[in-house]
């Protein structure tokens, strides 16, 4: 599997620090993940038609693919309960991309545009792509136990 998420130098901490400090100023400029909803919207548009609308892998066009199309609640169970931000921004960059083969459609517009920063498991901060960082907020929100 293409792991191409492209790991730009990382935000200073400093970031969340000024963040703690300025509370009312711009800090909710960049300090936030997009929510979940403005996720479930692309999703709506985009992958539901694969992944089907609880996210379990079973859209309409899922039937007679091969690979299936991935049961999107499961991947924190798969991965000992932890939701793995960094390897789903990686799956999702790298269809984004068109590097990862398979079924998934390239979503490459989604790129470009204003990024957020995402804390990921090793501690840093790394800018994403505001529509993916919407996805993985909305993806880590549908996750269910194994
Ligand atoms: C045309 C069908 C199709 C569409 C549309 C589609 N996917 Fe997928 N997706 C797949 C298939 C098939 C797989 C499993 C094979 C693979 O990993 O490439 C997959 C795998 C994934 C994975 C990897 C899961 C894992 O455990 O590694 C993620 C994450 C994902 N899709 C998210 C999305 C999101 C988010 C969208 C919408 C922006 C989307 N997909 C749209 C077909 C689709």
């Amino acid at each position: 599997m293409a792991q191409t998420l492209p790991l730009k130098p990382r935000l200073p901490v400093l970031a969340s620090s000024l963040c703690a400090l300025s509370v009312l100023a711009g800090c909710a400029l960049w300090s936030f993940m997009p929510s979940p909803a403005e996720g479930q919207r692309l999703y709506a548009q985009n992958c539901v038609q694969c992944h089907g609308a609880s996210g379990l892998g079973d859209g309409d066009l899922a039937q007679g693919m091969a690979p299936r199309p991935a049961n999107l609640t499961q991947i924190a169970a798969q991965n000992g309960g932890a939701f793995p931000r960094t390897r789903v921004l990686s799956a999702i960059d790298g269809y984004a991309k068109g590097t990862r083969g398979g079924a998934m459609p390239e979503f490459g517009a989604w790129l470009g545009g204003p990024t957020v920063p995402v804390a990921l498991e090793d501690g840093s901060q790394t800018p994403v792509p505001r529509p993916l960082a919407a996805l993985l907020g909305y993806l880590e929100s549908i996750q269910t136990p194994g």
